[in-house]
């Protein structure tokens, strides 16, 4: 079995697995970056997010061939110190509850923060819609984007929206 190359978290690994095996699989049991959560492993609920070159992507429907040679980033190295703005403003509006969607919410939404600083709430539910919190925690979490909006420099000519409406 040929191993495949890929950078995670700005380290290089080479994995001899089966080319077809999810790259959530190799996250978690082959390289031992347990943050990465599985939910439905259908691509239907989010947990599983990480940034591929940049852009939330769902690993449990990803095939590691699919990104040798790119780079992945999960949330053991979204921030060195784990104060990325979006995991910063978590902590002060208290978004989690059981926890276990929370991580594939903040991947999404440094993602959609790195292209859009100052997202309305339109903007915030389309991001997430694909994304399922049992605990029902989205208002917080729209909250929490928005503080974490705030400590970005402003978009340029950026139109103001609608705050209202769900996350969902
Ligand atoms: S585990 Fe990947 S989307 Fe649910
Ligand atoms: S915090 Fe429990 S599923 Fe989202």
């Amino acid at each position: 079995m040929d191993a495949i190359s890929i950078t995670v978290n700005g380290k290089a690994h080479a994995v001899e697995v089966s080319p077809d095996t999810p790259l959530l699989w190799v996250l978690r049991d082959t390289l031992g970056l347990t943050g990465t959560k599985f939910g439905c492993g259908m691509a239907l609920c989010g947990a599983c997010t990480v940034h591929l070159d940049g852009e939330a992507t769902r690993s449990c429907t990803t095939r590691i061939s699919a990104v040798a040679g790119r780079s992945i980033t999960t949330i053991e190295g979204l921030s060195p110190d784990g104060r990325h703005p979006v995991q910063t403003a978590w902590i002060v509006e208290q978004v989690a509850q059981c926890g276990y969607c929370q991580v594939g919410m903040i991947m999404t939404s440094a993602s959609l923060l790195a292209k859009n600083p100052s997202p309305s709430d339109a903007d915030i539910d389309e991001a997430l819609s694909g994304h399922i919190c049992r605990c029902g925690t989205y208002q917080r979490i729209r909250a929490a984007i928005h503080q974490a909006a705030s400590k970005q420099p402003p978009a340029p000519a950026a139109s103001k929206k609608s705050r209202t409406g769900g996350v969902r």
